[in-house]
């Protein structure tokens, strides 16, 4: 869908990789972000400077951006409200659209399966909004735990998106004992 809406939070920080690639698609891409507009990419690109603590200005950008037919998310916690107010704005005339709502490791505690549910909250009652979930793991390597490269996040959060999984971990999160 070349024509596509494509509208990414937070953006320029693990998911630089990932915004370049899925501007290189063509299309529209907006990218929000405090920054956003420091940026530097493709004539496709607009960014929009906002902090998504300040609801009021973040629903103001999501306006000025318009429809949104795939969306990536990263908020650094679950609990932000304008992460509610995105998804509500998922969809276009075209139909419904897709939320990838990036999450870091701490969903993937066994002990806590909640978590997981609970940020899928962020998609209820929204129908034309179809929501997929992608946890930030750890990696081991040659027996060694680590965290994930930016390279890495980029990479593993694009593919669940080229490949429309409904549930990703972007390397692994069991044993949930081995993560650094
Ligand atoms: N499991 C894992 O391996 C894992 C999970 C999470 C993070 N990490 C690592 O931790 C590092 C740091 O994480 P990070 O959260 O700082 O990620 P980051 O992606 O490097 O930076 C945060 C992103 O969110 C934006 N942002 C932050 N606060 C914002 C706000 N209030 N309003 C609007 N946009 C906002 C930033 O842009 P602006 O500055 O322009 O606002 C930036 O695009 C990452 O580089 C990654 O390597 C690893």
């Amino acid at each position: 869908m070349t024509d596509a809406h494509i509208l990414v939070v937070g953006g320029t920080g693990m998911l630089a990789g990932l915004t370049e690639a899925l501007a290189g698609d063509g299309g529209r891409l907006s990218l929000l972000s405090r920054q956003a507009s420091r940026f530097a990419g493709p004539d496709n690109l607009t960014g929009y400077d906002v902090d998504y603590l300040d609801k009021a200005a973040f629903v103001a950008a999501l306006e000025a951006a318009g429809p949104v037919d795939l969306a990536v998310a990263w908020f650094h916690s679950v609990k932000i409200p304008a992460a509610r107010r995105l998804a509500e704005r998922i969809g276009s005339p075209r139909g419904s659209g897709r939320l990838f709502q990036v999450v870091g490791s701490a969903t993937g505690d066994p002990t806590h399966l909640d978590r997981l549910a609970t940020a899928a909250d962020v998609a209820a009652n929204l129908p034309q909004c179809r929501l997929r979930q992608v946890v930030l793991g750890f990696q081991i390597e040659d027996g060694r735990s680590r965290w994930l490269t930016d390279a890495e996040i980029s990479g593993g959060v694009l593919a669940a998106v080229r490949a429309d999984q409904l549930y990703t971990v972007v390397g692994q999160v069991a044993p949930w004992s081995a993560r650094p």
